[in-house]
């Protein structure tokens, strides 16, 4: 089984850790089948299963629920649950609460958003023995304040700004963090200033591991691919195949055939 220390360790060794999002059973036990490291029952479920424009609408339960049916598909992989927006914002206790409740479903750890302002309670999660994974860069649910999904940690200032939001990470006791949508070379920068491993997403190669949206790397969400995605199927299109014969059948009465009936 994959715990939070395989993954430190993993980083020591020099060897890529794999991350990818699920938020159903099916697509978690394929996962777990195939060896990925981490699975992330990303809040990314509110606009890629949901059909939300962003991700603040999914609410403690809805990520519960996809918690819950991820868990149990997965028998080595570390699971490790978003937690939503204003689930860890409003206190330290609400915070504790709210991962503990993640942990109780079958998380083995948590993810929050942002830097310095989340340090204390990342800090006292930890300490409670909860798992933490960070996320700097293209924080999704600050996406009001950014205007838009633009690349972060441009310049001078934001770099040197995300550099010790990580080192503040690290030393609060996060295990992982999760770099997204940032510059190349400042995605090289943060992994070589900090022990814990980078899992990037749109930060370059030079991070630790690598996470993406399974329903995107599927060509499952064609809403929209940002340039940091790697199609590796097209599964809309396929599916679409299947349907279309499927309806087909039906109409002109192929299907059932003798050998879908009983006597
Ligand atoms: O919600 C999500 O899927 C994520 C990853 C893309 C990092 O946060």
């Amino acid at each position: 089984m994959i715990t939070v220390d395989t993954i430190l360790n993993k980083k020591k060794s020099g060897e890529k850790i794999v991350c990818l999002t699920a938020y159903d059973f099916i697509s978690a036990r394929i996962l777990d089948d195939v060896g990925v490291h981490i699975i992330l029952v990303g809040d990314s479920a509110a606009n890629v299963f949901a059909g939300e424009k962003t991700t603040l609408p999914i609410t403690m339960e809805e990520m519960l629920y996809h918690t819950k049916v991820v868990a149990r598909g997965v028998k080595n992989s570390l699971v490790i649950a978003d937690m939503p927006f204003m689930s860890y914002q409003v206190s330290i206790e609400n915070a504790i609460l709210n991962a503990g409740r993640f942990l109780q479903t079958g998380a083995c750890g948590v993810k929050l958003e942002g830097g310095a302002p989340v340090v204390p309670t990342v800090k006292r999660l930890v300490d409670l023995g909860i798992p933490v994974m960070g996320h700097l860069g293209l924080t999704p649910q600050s996406i009001h304040k950014f205007g838009g999904y633009k690349t972060q940690g441009v310049g001078e200032q934001a770099a040197a700004q995300m550099l010790e939001d990580a080192k503040a990470l690290e030393a609060s006791g996060c295990f992982s963090i999760v770099l997204e949508k940032i510059p190349s070379n400042l995605g090289q920068k943060i992994s070589g200033a900090v022990g814990i491993p980078t899992i990037g997403i749109g930060a370059g190669p030079h991070c630790d591991g690598q996470v993406l949206v399974l329903h995107d790397i599927l060509g499952l969400f064609e809403d929209f691919t940002p340039r940091f995605v790697k199609r590796y199927a097209d599964f809309a299109e396929l599916m679409r195949r299947a349907v279309r014969q499927y309806k087909e059948d039906v109409e002109k009465g192929i299907f059932p055939g003798s050998e879908h009936s009983f006597d």
